[in-house]
């Protein structure tokens, strides 16, 4: 169990809390932007504690609006959106970030300390861990995103690929049981998808909640095991990647085009959709 939920239950006096402890539970979430732009217009869904979910969509679908209700960024318009027993409208975002933890799409907006180390420490530094707590959870988090020999290094003085891991690591060292990633692939090289490829697993393992909007779709098919695809502020799809991957027609509605190997095992007419290399070569056997 992670830390931060475990202080938490124990703030709050409440017994331990169960596998399901920060099930996000979204009713009927409406937001409309001070512009008059409505950008979400009646989300209903739930996410388990520990579920890896990729979020898809043409642009401008609701994926960010949506995500930034997680952590009170934004509020309702109408609807609610809870985090475990917390109502985001009754919890301050700083309290949020006990269990939310958000990576902005752009590290720049995210990043401000003078190293690598301090950067990373901050958070934890921020939920009033104790400084051995803080130690431990920056090593580990500089470790899972391969920054260890970074840690003097100014943010600014790495590359774009490298202030994306420090904004990962920033996050992931606040051991939040719910972590979202809005775009972490984009402008990233194989090597560093790669990266974060290994990232989302290792907080698989943890038993960590894994949210991530994404626009590649290959990432998507390859590490998330449940798709929701958003379009015009609405839940277009949401389930299995493989049965939401296989809605060719209904995802290019909101201008999603499944992976190359899916559409191909189609047109080859597998019975199965497959979305990865793997999947595919074992239904070419059959
Ligand atoms: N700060 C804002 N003020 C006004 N309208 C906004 C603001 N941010 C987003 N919008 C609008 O809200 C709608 C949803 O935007 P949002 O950023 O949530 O989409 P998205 O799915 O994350 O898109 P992208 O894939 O381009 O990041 C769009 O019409 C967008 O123009
Ligand atoms: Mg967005």
């Amino acid at each position: 169990m992670a830390v931060a939920t475990l202080e938490v239950a124990l703030e709050r006096g409440n017994p331990l809390p169960t596998k399901n402890s920060m099930k996000i539970t979204i009713s009927d979430l409406h937001y409309t932007y001070p512009t008059g732009v409505t950008a979400l217009a009646g989300i209903s869904l739930t996410v388990d504690s520990g579920e890896q979910v990729a979020i898809v969509g043409q642009n401008g679908a609701g994926k960010t609006t949506l995500v930034k209700h997680f952590n009170g960024l934004l509020q309702p318009t109408a609807g609610s959106v809870l985090i475990a027993d917390w109502g985001t409208t009754e919890y301050s975002v700083s309290k949020l970030a006990r269990r939310v933890g958000y990576v902005f799409q752009n590290p720049d907006e995210q990043l401000f300390c003078k190293n690598v180390g301090q950067e990373v420490a901050f958070g934890p530094k921020n939920l009033g861990y104790d400084k051995e707590q803080v130690e431990r959870l920056v090593k580990d988090a500089l470790a899972m995103t391969e920054l260890t020999d970074k840690v003097e290094t100014n943010p600014y003085d790495l590359s774009a690929t490298w202030r994306k891991m420090v904004a990962l690591a920033s996050v992931i060292a606040m051991d939040t049981d719910i972590v979202i990633f809005d775009e972490p692939t984009t402008g990233q090289d194989a090597v560093n998808v790669t990266r974060i490829a290994h990232v989302v697993k290792a907080l698989r393992e943890r038993g960590k909640t894994v949210i991530t909007i994404t626009h590649d779709i290959d990432f998507c098919a390859e590490n998330f095991e449940r798709v929701i695809a958003l379009s015009q502020g609405r839940v277009l799809l949401d389930g299995q990647a493989n049965d939401v991957l296989g809605q060719e027609e209904i995802l290019a509605t909101t201008y999603v085009d499944p992976p190359q190997l899916t559409r191909l095992g189609k047109r080859l007419g597998f019975k199965k959709t497959v979305r990865n290399e793997e999947e595919f070569l074992a239904e070419l056997k059959r």
